[in-house]
């Protein structure tokens, strides 16, 4: 019997009930399936702050480290807003992504078809979308140097950012995304802004390189990110993967979230390069902490059980069980079974421990199906 290790990293917010109803998803998985997974815990964001004075304790880097994968919850609060940069919660994020080399972020937006009236666009533009987002995750802007806000000799202040990217750090990007490509609808959307950065210019010519010489066979394009913005919200399903810098793929794929009616659904993937035979990797829900919501036991957990099944799929190439997951809940949406974040007219609302529960009873059924 294979064993894997989880790492669970549930953060803040409602960062923890999300991760604990997906641990219950995990168990089951483990006491399932031909792998069992064991877990364990560490801090990050602003409760580990509180408790040890860093958003990313050294332990919690070791643990990550020594994880078959990690499953994360959220980071952030207000009561963290006012801490100085380089400890604020966000810091434990972007510091894990760095330290463990995440360049990849998968981000796939699908609208589940008993949601598509929860989207705030026409049911026609969306049912049936099924989008993969390849953010960039180490580089560009978020990272660049120099960074930072001073005061000139003339007393006024200044801020400013720097976007950087080499050749390499594209062209290894452009691969996950021509790859993935390939086994989906063989289509890629490289998302710049060349025709003023120079540094999306580059990037544009290197994907187009990559795509010359090693993926003749992929339709590949290149949309302004303005331009890729108001196609998602125009005519979503023209895309197929899409593949952008840092900053861009933040931003569109908070629209492609609502595209499939809840920010509540988007599960995550972040990949790095693999090494040793493993790819180091953290799978989080796409939407954050929410605070307003915290504590309150209403949060949707779908994105984190959904994440838990990209991990299956990426880091333990369990295909069959990542497919088991992904209809056990579909199927609970299909029965009408609801959080607040998706509910609709005649649909049953819940908490986050009870729809967990509908998604382990789903996969009940399946499993005796699937027996019988
Ligand atoms: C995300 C989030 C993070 C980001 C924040 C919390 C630092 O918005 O994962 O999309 O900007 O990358
Ligand atoms: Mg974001």
């Amino acid at each position: 019997m294979t064993t894997k290790h989880i790492l669970l990293l549930p953060g803040d917010g409602i960062g923890t009930e999300v991760v604990a109803a997906t641990s219950r998803i995990i168990d089951w998985f483990s006491a399932n399936g031909a792998v069992t997974f064991t877990t364990s815990e560490a801090l990050i964001g602003g409760t580990a702050y509180d408790q040890t004075g860093s958003p990313l304790p050294a332990q919690t880097l070791t643990a990550a480290h020594a994880a078959d994968a990690v499953l994360m919850g959220a980071v952030g609060g207000p009561q963290w807003e006012s801490l100085d940069y380089s400890v604020r919660p966000e810091r434990g994020l972007l510091g894990i992504r760095k330290e463990m080399g995440l360049f990849a972020n998968l981000r796939p937006a699908i609208c589940f078809d008993a949601l598509a009236d929860a989207s705030s666009l026409k049911r026609e533009l969306v049912s049936g979308l099924d989008i993969m987002i390849v953010r960039e995750l180490t580089g560009g802007i978020y990272f660049g140097e120099p960074r930072g806000v001073k005061t000139e000799s003339d007393g006024h202040r200044v801020g400013f950012n720097t976007e950087v990217y080499h050749d390499y750090e594209v062209q290894r990007i452009a691969h996950v995304a021509f790859d993935l490509a390939k086994k989906r609808g063989g289509k890629l959307c490289s998302v710049d802004k060349a025709n003023v950065l120079e540094a999306t210019e580059m990037w544009r010519q290197e994907v187009q390189k990559i795509g010359d010489e090693h993926y003749p066979e992929i339709a590949l394009s290149h949309l302004y990110v303005d331009n890729a913005a108001m196609q998602l919200v125009r005519a979503p399903k023209q895309f197929d993967v899409m593949v952008t810098t840092n900053l861009f793929g933040d931003i569109l794929s908070d629209c492609a979230a609502m595209l499939t009616g809840s920010l509540g659904m988007l599960p995550s993937a972040s990949l790095g390069a693999e090494k040793n035979g493993k790819i180091p990797a953290v799978y989080e829900p796409v939407h954050g902490s929410a605070p307003d919501i915290a504590g309150r036991g209403i949060a949707n957990p779908l994105a984190t059980i959904q994440s838990f099944a990209m991990m299956l799929r990426y880091s333990f190439n369990l295909q069959a069980q990542a497919d088991m997951l992904e209809k056990a809940v579909s199927d609970v949406l299909s029965s009408g079974i609801r959080t607040g974040d998706i509910m609709s007219a005649g649909c049953k609302q819940v908490g986050t421990d009870e729809m967990a529960d509908a998604v382990l009873e789903q996969l009940e059924v399946a499993s005796k199906k699937a027996a019988a």
